[in-house]
């Protein structure tokens, strides 16, 4: 698949405190095309069956950009990189620290394998539980009109950024927000 963001994900997830959420703003959008989905993983969990919720009870994954953003930088690069930010272990079950709600905090970009569990059980899962994003119920899809502003909670969400615009630009300017460690 092509395009940037164009898989579902929380960003900076393999950060020990990932961030809090962003504001983003598009100063030039396309004429058709380059929405950006949100998910809410609240949701997501509640609705998870509780089977589901038993197994991941408990459970902490590991988060690690090396196999993305990682395959683009020069190998010292990617080292000094790896050593500012070694692979972050995060709860799948995140607690909101405002609101107190479980969500569901593992995603398709960087979420590698969950600990303790063989390789294979723990791909399975992790597909399973990454294809809850992509549920419609628990979507929005937002529009972006020149100048557009969106805030959104990057603890509570998932987003994906449609890669649809192509050859037509769309220019962003993003703030980041810093956030505190999963718990
Ligand atoms: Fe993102």
């Amino acid at each position: 698949m092509t395009g940037n963001e164009n898989i579902w994900h929380t960003d900076v997830s393999w950060r020990q405190e990932p961030a809090l959420g962003s504001v983003l703003r598009l100063s030039e959008v396309p004429a058709l095309g380059g929405d950006t989905l949100w998910c809410d993983m609240g949701a997501a969990y509640d609705n998870l069956p509780d089977e589901i919720k038993e197994r991941i009870d408990g459970l902490t994954a590991i988060h690690d950009f090396t196999s993305t953003f990682g395959r683009f930088l020069p190998p010292d690069v990617l080292e000094a990189k790896q050593a500012e930010f070694p692979p972050a272990e995060h709860p799948i079950v995140r607690t909101h620290p405002e609101t107190g709600r479980k969500t569901l905090f593992v995603n398709a970009i960087f979420t590698i394998r969950i600990v303790g569990l063989e390789e294979e059980q723990s791909e399975q899962l992790l597909n399973y539980l990454f294809s809850q994003a992509h549920i419609p119920e628990y979507q929005i899809r937002f529009r972006w009109e020149p100048n557009s502003v969106a805030f959104w909670d990057n603890r509570a969400t998932q987003h994906y950024a449609v890669s649809d615009y192509f050859p037509n630009r769309r220019v962003a300017e993003r703030v980041s927000i810093a956030g505190d460690r999963p718990f």
